[in-house]
């Protein structure tokens, strides 16, 4: 069975599912055989990281796959250690070899690290990567506002998307609205916040009693009706099913405030504040 997922577009063309697939975690044999079955289950939208060590991994799950590349969507990422501008091109390049691939459809900056202060050099490789066919659509993870705002006053180029931590417990609404006035999508990590105490939750169960649903399809529609791409990921061919199996229902102003209401300000799973936090 394989499930047919809407899709939106982003600030520069560039259409992408309104759901996708994470992989951190999934490497090797066993790796390429989830991520297969999760493209034959339908996800289209692939997430990697050079920090996951399974670009290798993904790019040999796309040449398994019957699915013609052109209709895949393909993410990979820069780390912080990366960020000076001659090693975030080698670093682009190096993660196309390391797939195997010819473009990525979609690059992202890990983690902004301000403290080092070299996310706009970062950025330029970026964008020049695009210029030179390397990838499709550019964007950032765990920036906040005033992060993109530089990028733009400095190189005239804003991301296509933001992919932030995002979940029941730590709702992101402040940057969601941000995101939205500035044409930016938001793409949510840790969707179902890497299954903690969020997939017992009370709340959330009612709502799934009452759509026959589980509540992990409950969060991922509301993900999807926030305007949020989530990108759930599970090793399972059954849940991997399960969380794409989100269109058939929908969710009221009711039972949505009722999840907003779940949110902490304590809620992020780690504490991994893009202000301090740093990754390399
Ligand atoms: N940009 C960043 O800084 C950043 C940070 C973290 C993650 N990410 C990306 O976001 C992706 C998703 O986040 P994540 O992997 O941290 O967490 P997640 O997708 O929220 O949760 C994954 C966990 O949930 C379980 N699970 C999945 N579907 C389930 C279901 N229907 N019922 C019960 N359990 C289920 C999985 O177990 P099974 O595998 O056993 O099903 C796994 O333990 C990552 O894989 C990665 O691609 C990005």
């Amino acid at each position: 069975m394989s499930i047919s997922i809407p899709e939106i577009t982003l600030n520069d063309g560039v259409t992408l599912p309104v759901i996708g697939f994470g992989t951190y975690k999934l490497n090797g044999n066993e790796g390429a055989n989830a991520i297969t079955s999760a493209i034959d289950a339908g996800y289209r939208l692939i997430d990697t990281a050079y920090n996951y060590e399974n670009e290798g991994t993904v790019g040999e799950a796309v040449r398994r796959s019957s699915v013609p590349r052109e209709e895949l969507r393909i993410t990979s990422k820069l780390p912080g250690r990366y960020h000076a501008y001659d090693k975030a091109v080698t670093t682009i390049q190096e993660s196309l070899y390391r797939a195997n691939l010819d473009y990525y459809d979609l690059y992202l900056i890990h983690w902004p690290n301000p403290e080092q202060n070299h996310y706009v050099e970062a950025w330029q490789a970026l964008i020049d990567a695009k210029k030179w066919g390397l990838i499709r659509s550019i964007g950032v993870c765990n920036f906040l506002p005033e992060h993109i705002e530089r990028l733009e006053k400095e190189t005239g180029t804003k991301p296509s998307i933001n992919q932030i931590e995002l979940h029941p417990f730590f709702n992101q609404e402040q940057q969601r609205i941000w995101h939205e006035e500035n044409n930016i999508i938001t793409e949510s990590w840790s969707p179902l916040a890497r299954a903690n105490a969020v997939l017992q939750n009370e709340t959330i169960g009612r709502i799934a009693s009452y759509h026959n649903k589980t509540i992990s399809q409950i969060i991922l529609r509301w993900h999807y009706q926030l305007g949020a791409i989530p990108i759930p990921k599970s090793s399972s061919p059954e849940r991997q099913l399960e969380n794409i199996s989100i269109f058939d229902f929908s969710l009221n102003e009711t039972e949505i405030n009722a999840i907003a209401a779940l949110t902490r300000p304590d809620g992020r799973i780690n504490n991994q504040d893009p202000a301090t936090y740093e990754e390399f």
